[in-house]
């Protein structure tokens, strides 16, 4: 071998070596635009500053006036506390259940206090309470330290009143698209395990759906999917899997037993064709190549820190991952029905998600904990309904 053909042989191996390193096959890869390989060590620094969070909360909690509320930066690898008085900062700082984590906080000066935020928060869902603009979300974005409101072009023509009435509350107005191409396909193989972000649908109305999770009713025997409500349209039809990437339905799964009359937006699909349906407690995640199926334990607690990282599975775009934004955020969907204490996230869905599976990757990128279900997005938002909503008000356990 002469020198030349020795350094091609070298450049290949490093090239070989730098794009093992450089993958995204992950979806949370792409959202902190990080390689696959860095995401345990972030998943830890997160899962470190979670921590520091629920302690700081609790610290400030009667002190809205003083703070501005607390989210995660895991690009800096710190909590950002928005502070308004100083004095009430350097008290806090010495609490000695902080005094391990100070170098994880950052006390950072802020215009808004919480207070002021509820208030001004207050007023503008009164005001769309009163005017229901059609698809429109209502919150308080701690990041941005304001109360913003999302609005999809679309409908834009039929909310001027409300959008003119709005802007006297000096507040942030954001427009969103639907998506329009969807997920890239790949061949999957048939599977009839039925797990979280599978697809359902409606042969009723030709309408897809997503999987949201397994679930029992306590006490009964019977085995439900648990989805999105307005899934159940138009009377309770028979629910069939529709795989990822797949336009066939051959599998029907069951009728749908629950109303629609039911104040927060989920249905559940009884499972009758014990035959061929077999349900998992798990997440599929087939774009990924190591990382297919995805376990919830469903011991780990729901995530509510702002900043915080959670994803989604379902039907149309697969996993996709956002930042969460808002916690308890009024939603009013396009028929103009008002839902309140909704989960407001970054990540990227779309029709046929709905339903899907909401979940945060813990400890690892094998395991999730569950945090609700996918109720309506865009390109740069999606929706959730709180998993514990969903469980207290069905009387639902995990299998
Ligand atoms: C790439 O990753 C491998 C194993 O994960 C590691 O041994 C190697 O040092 C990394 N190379 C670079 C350039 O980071
Ligand atoms: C700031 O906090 C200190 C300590 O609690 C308090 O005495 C002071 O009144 C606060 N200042 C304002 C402007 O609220
Ligand atoms: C934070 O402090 C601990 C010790 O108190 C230290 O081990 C750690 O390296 C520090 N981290 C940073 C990011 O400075
Ligand atoms: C906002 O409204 C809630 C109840 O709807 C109330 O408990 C709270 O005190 C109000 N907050 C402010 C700052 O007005
Ligand atoms: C509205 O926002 C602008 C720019 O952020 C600011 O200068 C102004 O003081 C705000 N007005 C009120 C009433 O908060
Ligand atoms: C349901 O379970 C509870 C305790 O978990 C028990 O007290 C009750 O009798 C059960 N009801 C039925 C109908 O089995
Ligand atoms: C759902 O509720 C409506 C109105 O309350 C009722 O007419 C219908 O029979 C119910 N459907 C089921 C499956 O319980
Ligand atoms: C669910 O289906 C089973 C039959 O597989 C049936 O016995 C049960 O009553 C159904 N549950 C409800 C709530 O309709
Ligand atoms: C589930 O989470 C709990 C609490 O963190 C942990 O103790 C347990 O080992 C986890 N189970 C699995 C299968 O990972």
């Amino acid at each position: 071998m002469n020198n030349i053909h020795i350094l091609i042989i070298i450049i290949i191996f490093t090239l070989k070596t730098y794009s093992i390193n450089h993958t995204q096959n992950e979806a949370l890869a792409k959202l902190w635009d990080v390689s696959d390989n860095q995401l345990p060590n972030l998943l830890e620094n997160e899962k470190k500053l979670i921590m520091v969070d629920k302690i700081v909360k609790q610290l400030i909690e009667n002190y809205e006036k003083d703070f501005g509320g607390t989210y995660i930066d895991l690009e800096k690898n710190l909590l950002i506390i928005y502070t308004l008085n100083f004095t009430k900062a350097d008290i806090i700082k010495t609490s000695p259940q902080l005094s391990d984590y100070l170098n994880l906080t950052s006390f950072v000066p802020a215009d808004n206090s919480l207070y002021t935020l509820k208030k001004s928060f207050n007023e503008t869902r009164a005001l769309a309470k009163k005017l229901i603009p059609k698809s429109t979300v209502l919150f308080i974005d701690i990041k941005l330290n304001d109360i913003v409101i999302i609005l999809y072009h679309k409908h834009s023509g039929q909310n001027e009143e409300f959008v003119e009435k709005v802007k006297q509350y000096n507040l942030t107005l954001e427009y969103v698209d639907e998506i329009v191409s969807t997920a890239p396909h790949r061949n999957i193989v048939s599977t009839i395990p039925i797990m979280g972000g599978d697809g359902l649908y409606n042969p009723v109305y030709n309408s897809a759906c997503s999987v949201g999770f397994w679930a029992k009713r306590k006490n009964l025997s019977d085995n439900y999917i648990v989805t999105a409500g307005h899934c159940s349209k138009p009377h309770n039809p028979i629910i069939y899997l529709r795989q990822w990437d797949s336009k066939v339905a051959r599998f029907p799964i069951g009728p749908i037993i629950f109303n629609k009359s039911q104040p927060i937006d989920v249905s559940l699909v009884n499972i009758t064709n014990k035959e061929d349906i077999e349900p998992r407690l798990s997440i599929r995640n087939a774009d990924s190549e190591i990382n297919d199926q995805l376990l919830i334990n469903k011991s780990l607690p729901p995530v509510y820190s702002h900043g915080a990282h959670l994803c989604k599975s379902g039907y149309t775009t697969h996993v996709t991952c956002g930042y969460i934004r808002a916690l308890d955020a009024l939603y009013i969907n396009p028929k103009r029905k008002i839902k309140s204490q909704m989960i407001i996230t970054s990540m990227s869905s779309n029709r046929g998600d709905s339903g899907g599976t909401v979940f945060s990757y813990a400890p690892d990128l094998r395991h999730a904990s569950l945090n609700g279900i996918h109720i309506a997005g865009a390109k740069v938002l999606t929706i959730v309904l709180p998993i514990e909503r969903i469980i207290n008000s069905l009387n639902l356990e995990l299998p």
